[in-house]
């Protein structure tokens, strides 16, 4: 057994995490700025943290704020990490940040530089888009009368619950490095997946791919962000909507 810290451990990720090194029989602790009694925040590290990393053998770190700092977070993370002796942190990094230059892509990259600097062991696994995530962004663009996609762009979505798998294999096992990239079973074009979408939730949308302009536009119609050589993920797309919202148009859940 082995002492285990998950940040981010109530996030969509972190949670299948956590679940799975609980039921292998770890001591796991979950850190985000809501759950008592390791609430930190992580971009501002504090005293909090050093109690939650005393005895701590490996962190996961799977939380990741949306809005910005995850840089910060990272440092404060591994300086605590450090001064508490840690021998193993694993990070979940998003496959093509090197390459697409979003800003949070940019935060991601950055973070992943100072784990594979830390002088801690680590182990760091890119992953491609979860299916839940595709569905966030799908729900949001088909609040128009008219879904505008992104044209020519693709994506390779992979279940969250099998890079779970994935990562609470990694944590119980010694410092790796950078891992094999973990991508969906398909590469799938984002009118495909829409497409799929709306016939899962019985929604009628015109749908339009508008191109754009950008260098980040070009990044993702490039393929950028998928790893096709990696397409180890097995749940598809469908699997997942007819998980979420019911297998058939009489049986959706909604
Ligand atoms: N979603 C994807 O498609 C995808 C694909 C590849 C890789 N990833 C990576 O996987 C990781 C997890 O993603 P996710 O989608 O599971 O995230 P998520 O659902 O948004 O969960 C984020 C978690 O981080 C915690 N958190 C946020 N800001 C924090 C802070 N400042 N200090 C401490 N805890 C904080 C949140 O809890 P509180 O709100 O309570 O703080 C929550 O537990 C991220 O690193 C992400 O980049 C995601």
């Amino acid at each position: 057994m082995t002492t285990i810290l998950v940040t981010g451990g109530t996030g969509t990720l972190g949670r299948l995490v956590t679940e799975r090194l609980r039921a292998a029989g770890h001591e796991v602790r979950v850190i985000s700025r809501h759950s008592e009694p390791y609430a930190v925040d992580l971009r501002e590290g504090g005293s909090g943290l050093d109690t939650a990393l005393a005895g701590v053998e490996t962190v996961v770190h799977c939380a990741t704020t949306q809005r910005g700092g995850d840089e910060r977070s990272a440092a404060n993370l591994i300086a605590a990490a450090k001064r508490a002796g840690v021998a193993h942190l694993v990070y979940i990094s998003i496959v093509g940040v090197d390459r697409v230059p979003l800003g949070y892509y940019r935060s991601k990259l950055a973070a992943e530089k100072l784990v594979e600097e830390s002088g801690l062991g680590w182990t760091v696994l890119r992953a491609t888009q979860f299916h839940d995530l595709v569905v966030q962004m799908l729900q949001a663009l088909a609040k128009l009368p008219v879904a505008l996609l992104p044209g020519h762009v693709s994506d390779q979505p992979v279940e969250v619950a099998e890079v779970a798998d994935r990562l609470a294999e990694l944590a119980a096992g010694p410092p790796a490095g950078r891992v094999p990239d973990m991508g969906g079973p398909q590469v799938r074009t984002f009118e495909s997946l829409a497409r799929a979408y709306l016939d899962a939730t019985g929604r009628r949308r015109a749908v339009v791919n508008v191109p754009l302009a950008g260098k980040t536009y070009r990044a993702l119609r490039e393929g950028g962000h998928l790893a096709p050589e990696h397409a180890v993920g097995k749940g598809t797309f469908e699997e997942y909507l007819a998980a979420r919202f019911g297998g058939g148009r009489d049986g959706r859940r909604g």
